[in-house]
């Protein structure tokens, strides 16, 4: 297994181009699968999870092919509606071929993911409104066995907002017979760009990015060509880089509009960003404030930038108070921050963070994708040296971490175990 290696207390200067985004790569190349012929998406970063679906759409029998961060994926041999345990449980997002395959083949068997080091992560809102559509959901063995002779439109109403919820059933939606309404509907920038790319297939779909999105269920679509936005949570990482080591960067790709919320936290606690022609400039400050968030569904704060906002608050003067709202378990970072230094008391989903002046560098343990990203931060700023062993758990998420941040002038370097 490798390590990420870090002698911290460099500021960071200079600037960072950020890759396309995962969480809106993954759904638009299951999209793929509703329409017969050759889909075309570029941007598309380097990634283990990308690897994961690429070799999903593989079995389900598409043909892809990928140069330069371009795939393309050809499903008119696509003999196979299976979507196995193995890969699942690699990579949950893997669910989100249930809504393409029973739209187009009118069946799909589909493993459920389980669980994750974050949470429970169950998929009964999206099974859920397969049945609104009209399909038959039957549980076997840890697969869910759907089939549908023709989904048909119907006014779905989800008990909270998910992305991948919101995700599947605009795929199912934009091939059933009649009117869809998702109400209560994510609203993230990855669900408009997989609207924006669906509607660019032929489908009819109004409102992505508000609550409620309306779909007129269309008789077949045509193959995808578009390019993947930034990513939004890479970004926000970066930003944070700078704002930990007091540093000036300029972040490639950043757009405002889709990080208001932490943008808005991140200058109370003094950091400066200023938009630039095609990207976010970050100056750290001398002396981090302590600031207080809650994570909540876009555009709130985005629980995937929690992790990374608390290595922040382990360097800021004062206490500030961090309430995970979205996931059950998200607070698997703090005993390893807790190691290099940090005062952190939990209490059930809110943690107190008492800022110290200075965190010692020490071997910590990744436990999951943003948790990762959070020891890296720390590292960073951290006196000394930090070691980051398991980070198979960073590369699902982040494309060359390590050279991007080098290139920053961070001292960090990847090493075999
Ligand atoms: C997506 O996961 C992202 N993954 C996650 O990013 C992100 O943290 C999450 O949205 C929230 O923003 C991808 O896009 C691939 P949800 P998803 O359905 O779709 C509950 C990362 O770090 N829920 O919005 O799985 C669920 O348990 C990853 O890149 C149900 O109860 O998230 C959670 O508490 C981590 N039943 C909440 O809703 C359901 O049927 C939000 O989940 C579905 C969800």
């Amino acid at each position: 297994m490798e390590k990420i290696v870090i002698k911290g207390g460099i500021s960071l200067q200079g600037e960072v181009q950020v890759s396309g985004a995962k969480n809106s790569a993954l759904p638009l190349m299951f999209a793929t699968l509703l329409a017969d012929g050759q889909s075309e998406i570029s941007n598309v970063p380097s990634l283990r999870d990308i690897n994961t679906a690429e070799k999903l759409l593989r079995e389900l029998g598409a043909e892809v092919t990928s140069q330069d961060n371009c795939y393309r994926i050809n499903t008119g041999k696509v003999k196979s509606v299976e979507a196995p345990y193995d890969l699942v449980k690699t990579m949950r997002a893997s669910v989100l071929v249930l809504g393409p395959l029973l739209a187009r083949f009118g069946q799909a068997r589909v493993s459920l993911p389980g669980g994750c080091a974050i949470g429970a992560r169950p998929i009964n809102l999206h099974l859920k409104g397969m049945e609104a559509l009209g399909a038959k959901i039957h549980l076997d063995h840890g697969y869910v066995e759907a089939t549908a002779d023709k989904l048909r439109g119907a006014k779905i109403s989800f008990d909270m907002p998910t992305v991948g919820g919101t995700e599947n059933l605009l795929m199912a939606a934009s091939l059933a017979e009649g009117e869809t309404v998702l109400e209560n509907a994510a609203r993230e920038p990855e669900i408009v760009q997989l609207a924006e790319a669906l509607n660019s297939m032929g489908a009819k779909i109004e409102g992505a990015g508000t609550a409620i999105i309306h779909i007129q269920g269309v008789a077949s679509l045509t193959p995808l060509k578009c390019q993947v936005i930034p990513d939004r949570i890479e970004a926000g990482t970066f930003m944070i880089a700078a704002a930990i080591t007091g540093g000036n960067i300029l972040v490639r790709g950043a757009v405002r509009k889709d990080q208001e919320a932490l943008i808005s936290k991140l200058i109370e606690t003094g950091t400066v960003i200023q938009p630039e022609a095609d990207g976010l400039r970050v100056i750290g400050p001398k002396n981090l404030a302590s600031v207080d968030i809650r994570t909540s569904v876009f555009p709130g704060f985005p629980t995937d930038m929690q992790a990374q906002f608390m290595a922040l608050m382990t360097r800021a003067v004062g206490t500030s108070r961090i309430s995970e709202t979205i996931f059950e378990n998200r607070f698997m970072h703090v005993c390893e921050l807790q190691r290099m230094g940090a005062d952190i008391q939990i209490d059930g989903h809110s943690a107190t963070i008492r800022g110290t002046a200075a965190m010692t560098g020490a071997p910590v343990m990744a436990t999951d994708l943003r948790a990762s990203a959070s020891l890296i931060l720390a590292g960073l700023a951290a006196e000394n040296t930090t070691e980051v062993s398991r980070i198979y758990h960073l590369d699902r998420g982040y494309e060359k971490i390590e050279k991007k941040l080098a290139g920053l002038g961070a001292n960090i370097r990847r090493e075999q175990e």
